[in-house]
């Protein structure tokens, strides 16, 4: 199996970044995030750059983030919502272990509903959702290897699920 041990994609706030960091710990391994990456290298928030430069332009930074953090990370790696859309990274991730973490729409604006550094969710979030996930969730299932839902449950839960659905070793 090549690198990275696992990688996590879903929506937005669905807890990637937390439950990647304690999946990480639970194996023993790093824990990175292609979002994390882009503002590094960057110097600026996400928000920022799809204000001053588009989307467009953050869906090739963040295509060539993937592509680095998928050959130099052997960790668990979280991609950023929409890094799925990508039909080339959709190519890279097949063969690896996927983790999609999902969760329904109540959950959805409970958790991100009234987060404005989220700029895909700043002007409805309900209806902001519903034409997010119809456009993209056949895309995390098409990646993924597992689907763990998160719904009503706590970080640490959602880790030990994905954990059993992956059959992993721990530290
Ligand atoms: C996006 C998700 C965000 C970030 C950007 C776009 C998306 O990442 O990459 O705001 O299109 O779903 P998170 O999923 O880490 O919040």
């Amino acid at each position: 199996m090549s690198a990275p041990l696992v990688v996590l994609v879903g929506p937005m706030g669905v807890g990637k970044t937390t439950v990647g960091a304690l999946l990480a710990e639970r194996l023993g391994v790093g824990y990175r995030d292609t979002d994390a990456d882009i503002v590094a290298a960057q110097g600026r928030t996400v928000a920022d750059i799809f204000v001053e430069e588009g989307e467009p332009a953050f869906r090739a930074l963040e295509k060539e983030a993937v592509a680095q953090a998928l050959v130099q990370h052997d960790g668990v790696l979280a991609l950023g919502g929409g890094a799925i859309l990508d039909a080339d990274t959709r190519e890279l991730l097949s063969g690896r272990r996927v983790v999609y973490l999902s969760m329904d729409v109540e959950e959805a604006v409970k958790r991100t509903g009234l987060n404005a550094a989220r700029p895909l969710l700043a002007v409805n979030p309900r209806k902001q959702w519903r034409e997010l996930m119809e456009a993209r969730r056949h895309l995390y299932e098409e990646v993924a290897t597992a689907v763990v839902p998160t719904d009503g449950r706590t970080p640490e839960e959602v880790t030990q699920a994905a954990l059993d659905a992956l059959e992993l070793k721990e530290a």
